[in-house]
């Protein structure tokens, strides 16, 4: 959970208490409003910076406990490297560094939006603000044992001081709720299977209520009555019903066709029937990273009152081996008539996601749909932790994808799709089986889940099995459960589909 944070912006002015942070450029450099700042303690700054073969690299760190001539009890030294076109990315980077540098007791820390050619614009500084908010995220509830001294005060202030406070402010706003949408995926991922199991995810997704977005849950019985039954044959060999839930956002046009996400949200992974290995299992609570997301980003629009209607689908079970669950050989009939036979059922996210992106596509006629899911092992094996593998059928919404990706350093990278993958899921016995094999095992899910989509709807698939958990680790995200996607989806939206 995110930390009791109090973030605001301020004046460039030396701090009475606590911690400044300041940034510098390859070479040690300061902006002027820093240099005021710093004072007599420049000398002293220079000084350490010899002693400890500090350059200003990007991403280095100078530490100084006690600085003569300043008031704060620590100063901490980044460096920004040559600083001249710092994208997002790298605003948040250094605003993570910048929190991970305070030690656990502090109060009260300053952090000085300045570089070496001047202050930060509104922007920036906002983007070094969302930095140091996502970086103060630990999911630590059910740690009982640790002193109080072991912990984060109740209450930690930090300001950013910028050169124009109330246009930093405004430029925050937004990512005020980037943040929280980013903060809730999280928490929602990192929770165990006992205590998040799909009624309970639904229950929480009552939370968006608040902020004006209609939610909407689907049961057994209303399921069934719409067919939904590759879903529900996932659903049924768990004590724990599955779910639906259906969140909108009208914040466009009255009237316009909405955007459209959807996410996979098996709560438990165990395989089913098909049951998985012992080791590492622990982590299939996390395979619901993608209904994390679209929950998430859901929250994000609504927040921050995004202009355009769009519409957030997950699709909740449990995927267990009870005594009704279903077994290899089973055929059942999808929603959108096709029917399906199991080869596989630890192969069910695909399943799930059938059902979801036919009822979305039919009920609402979006302009497009982006799917998530912790979909395939291959996709991991193929691609690690860095980039979540893209499917698209359209290059329009790929190359938008790919460039939001590269601007907020979620990275996507597009994979191929085509008839001969396709022809791997035909089965003996059904219109297709949900399983194509280990090769190009990734692929052929996606193939499988274009089986339920037009091909005149824009549509991708994200394949976020490497990056929904246990990703790569970094300057804003330490925590299991990334919240990956939120910022990238939000950015999509903001870029190219608000009036
Ligand atoms: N949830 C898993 C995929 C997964 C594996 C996500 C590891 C994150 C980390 C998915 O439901 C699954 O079990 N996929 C199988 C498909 C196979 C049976 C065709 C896989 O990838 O092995
Ligand atoms: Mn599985
Ligand atoms: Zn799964």
């Amino acid at each position: 959970m995110p930390h009791a944070l109090k973030l605001d912006f301020g004046a460039f002015a030396a701090p009475a208490r606590g911690v400044l942070v300041v940034f510098c450029n390859d070479g040690v450099n300061f902006g002027v409003a820093t240099r005021r700042a710093l004072g007599r303690s420049a000398g002293l700054v220079a000084r350490a910076a010899r002693a400890e073969r500090f350059s200003g690299k990007d991403g280095s760190v100078l530490e100084l406990i006690l600085p003569e001539g300043l008031k704060v009890g620590r100063l901490v030294v980044i460096g920004a490297g040559k600083s001249a076109a710092l994208k997002q990315k790298d605003l948040l980077k250094l605003g993570g560094l910048a929190m991970s540098k305070l030690p656990t007791a502090t109060k009260e820390a300053t952090v000085f939006a300045d570089l070496p050619g001047g202050p930060m614009r509104a922007e920036q500084a906002a983007d070094l603000a969302l930095g140091i908010a996502l970086r103060d995220y630990a999911f630590d509830h059910y740690k009982t044992k640790r002193k109080d001294d072991e912990k984060p005060p109740i209450k930690r202030t930090v300001t950013v001081a910028a050169a124009d406070i109330s246009a930093s402010r405004g430029a925050y706003a937004r990512r005020y709720a980037v943040n929280a949408g980013v903060q809730m995926a999280r928490d929602l991922v990192n929770e165990p299977a006992n205590v998040l199991y799909p009624e309970e995810f639904a229950r929480r997704t009552g939370a968006l209520k608040k902020l004006g977005v209609a939610v909407e849950v689907l049961d057994r019985k209303a399921m069934r009555k719409l067919g939904m039954n590759a879903l529900l044959g996932v659903a049924q060999g768990s004590a724990h019903d599955g779910r639906v839930v259906v969140m909108r956002w009208n914040g466009g046009r009255k009237g316009d066709a909405p955007v459209a996400f959807i996410g996979k949200g098996v709560c438990f992974d165990s395989g089913g029937i098909s049951i998985k290995p012992a080791t590492g299992m622990e982590d299939m609570k996390g395979d619901m990273a993608g209904a994390a997301c679209v929950t998430g980003l859901m929250h994000t629009l609504a927040a921050r009152k995004a202009r355009v209607n769009a519409v957030g689908l997950i699709g909740l079970v449990e995927n267990m081996p009870g005594g009704n669950a279903q077994r290899p050989g089973d055929i059942v009939t999808s929603m959108s008539g096709q029917t399906i036979e199991i080869i596989n059922t630890d192969a069910e996210g695909r399943l799930v996601l059938s059902d979801v992106i036919w009822y979305t596509a039919k009920r609402f006629k979006p302009k497009f749909m982006v799917d998530l899911a912790t979909l395939t092992g291959a996709i991991v094996v193929a691609l690690g932790h860095e980039y979540a593998g893209m499917f698209a059928n359209n290059d329009k919404l790929a190359e938008r994808l790919t460039k939001v990706g590269e601007e907020t350093g979620e990275l996507v990278w597009r994979m191929p799709l085509g008839k001969e993958y396709d022809k791997q899921i035909d089965s003996k016995f059904a219109d297709m089986k949900n399983t194509g094999g280990r090769m190009g095992g990734a692929i052929t899910a996606a193939q499988f889940i274009q089986r339920f989509v037009d091909d005149k709807m824009p549509w991708a698939h994200l394949d976020i099995a490497g990056t929904g958990f246990d990703s790569r680790q970094t300057d804003t995200n330490k925590s299991w459960g990334s919240g990956w996607g939120v910022r990238l989806l939000d950015k999509l939206v903001a870029d190219y589909y608000e009036r």
